[in-house]
């Protein structure tokens, strides 16, 4: 059984039976809007997001990709962020990680595909991030922004204290996202401690963006995100000031909300 509410924000949120279900819906909304656009002939622009959360999205949009002819060739992708220090080809890469899960297995042009480059050196890095920001909107703007949270209520890694108005930049990661980052680093000393993420007003910016968050460790944070008043330290709760914004949660992500 799923439901659907409203908070007393403008967010949706949508509960389903599990992560496999709200994927699907996830990815319904996805492939109908590429497939208008395709018959259109004009572009998708997607934001997209790593961690454990978006996975079985990425498995359905390869399964439409593979059993229903959905093709990718007129979407063009921004990731939210990357590692800095970390190359491409680290299995622990961003780069690697939207490769493997999603990128080796659909028909997108690579030139179409956009993640911050982990190995930009430091006195560029400013640079690089406006760059970053000009070609989002040289491509028209997102139409779609996937996002997980993280515990710190970070959205992207904007961890407490990012701003509305921030903008794609370097930051510092938060010692609870380097924590719960660490097992597959193998310890956290080895998790970088720096990263480049798209800003919260940068995430703002897209015309729609979908929260997922899975499991009971997600809860706490998923319900102190819609019931604090928007504050830069919960960035997550900045989604509340966007008018189209819609929570997938399982009943476990759920369970703290009234
Ligand atoms: P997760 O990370 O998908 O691995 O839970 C989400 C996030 O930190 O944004």
């Amino acid at each position: 059984m799923n439901s659907e509410s409203r908070s007393s924000q403008k967010i949706k949120i949508v509960t389903c039976q599990d992560a496999d279900e709200a994927s699907e819906r996830v990815a319904r909304k996805v492939i109908s809007l590429i497939r208008e656009r395709n018959e259109a002939s004009r572009p998708t622009v997607l934001g997209l997001a790593t961690g454990s959360t978006p996975i079985l999205l990425y498995k359905k949009l390869i399964q439409a990709h593979r059993e229903e002819g959905l093709s990718f060739k007129n979407v063009i992708t921004f990731n939210l962020d990357e590692y800095l220090g970390l190359d491409k080809s680290h299995p622990k890469s961003y780069w690697h990680f939207m490769h493997s899960q999603l990128f080796n297995h659909i028909d997108i042009d690579p030139e179409n595909i956009h993640i911050p480059d982990g190995n930009v050196p430091e006195d560029s890095v400013s640079e690089y991030c406006k760059d970053y920001e000009a070609c989002i909107e040289t491509a028209g703007g997102l139409d779609i922004q996937i996002v997980g949270i993280g515990r710190t209520g970070h959205i992207g890694f904007n961890e407490p204290g990012s701003t509305v108005d921030s903008i794609t930049r370097m930051v510092t990661l938060d010692p609870l996202t380097r924590k719960d980052a660490a097992h597959s680093f193998g310890g956290e000393a080895a998790v970088p401690t720096h990263a480049i993420t798209m800003g919260v007003s940068t995430i703002l910016k897209s015309r729609s963006i979908y929260l997922l968050a899975w499991g009971a460790a997600k809860a706490e944070i998923v319900a102190k995100t819609l019931k604090v008043d928007p504050t830069d330290m919960l960035p997550a709760s900045f989604l509340q000031q966007h008018e189209a914004t819609t929570f997938f949660v399982d009943h476990a992500a759920a369970s703290a909300l009234n």
